[in-house]
């Protein structure tokens, strides 16, 4: 299935996927290869849209330096990565070997290998070994949702003022409205959507792209 943004109708996210810049070949062929080597695990996947709009808000913002929790096999990556300004890096998080594996063999074909590092590791212990410092112009939160709220207090204090903070899957498939769903990953997303909507240093919007993006930007 193709990946697209859930809360609006099949044909107006085909008509705004029709009125957007379109995916290139290089993602095309990573959604392709990823939706074949793992079928079962393509949702993990941002909606090609929500790709678009990544790159664009790391080139509205004018990021230079970037940091990605939550990498797969690269797809957000690619798109972070080619909106930062010359010689800008992203830094990414991931545990697993096996799909960082594939998102280097795109890195390698889109020409982004020297902008990119990979850290393989439990994303909080990266987190929290980085200098306490405003070293990030840009942050995309994308991995376990059970530590939601604990990526949205390491990372804040390290994004630069002015700098944005995004983070995906924030409806967590519209469960967030179910008060009743104890699921713990559904009630990790609530909290740091709590969290990051009483935050003052930040203000923000959830848009409705994917599964929810928060987009926030810090003071
Ligand atoms: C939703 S996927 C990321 C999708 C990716 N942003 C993309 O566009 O394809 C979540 C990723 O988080 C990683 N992950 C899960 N738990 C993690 C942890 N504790 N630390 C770092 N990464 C983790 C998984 O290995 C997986 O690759």
């Amino acid at each position: 299935m193709t990946r697209r943004s859930e809360q609006i109708s099949l044909h107006l996210n085909a008509y705004l996927t029709a009125h957007s810049t379109p995916p290139d070949a290089i993602l095309r062929e990573l959604a392709t290869e990823t939706a074949e080597r793992y079928p079962n695990d393509v949702s993990l996947q941002i909606a090609p849209e929500e790709g678009t709009f990544l790159t664009l808000m790391a080139r509205i913002s004018r990021a230079r330096s970037a940091i990605e929790v939550g990498t797969f096999t690269g797809y957000s990556s690619i798109c972070i990565a080619r909106g930062l300004g010359g010689g800008g890096r992203l830094l990414c998080c991931d545990v697993s070997e096996e799909w960082t594996s594939v998102a280097r063999k795109y890195w390698e074909k889109a020409g982004l290998v020297d902008r990119i590092e990979l850290r393989l590791g439990p994303a909080l212990d990266t987190l929290r070994a980085l200098p306490d410092e405003e070293l990030f112009d840009l942050a995309f939160i994308d991995a376990d949702k059970i530590s939601y709220p604990r990526y949205w207090t390491e990372i804040v204090p390290r994004v630069r003022p002015g700098g944005v903070i995004m983070v995906d899957n924030t409806f967590s498939h519209g469960r967030v409205l179910d008060a009743g769903n104890d699921n713990p990953s559904v009630i990790a997303v609530r909290a740091m959507n709590d969290q990051a909507a009483a935050d003052e240093r930040v203000e923000l919007i959830m848009v409705p792209l994917g599964d929810g993006l928060t987009v926030a930007a810090k003071h």
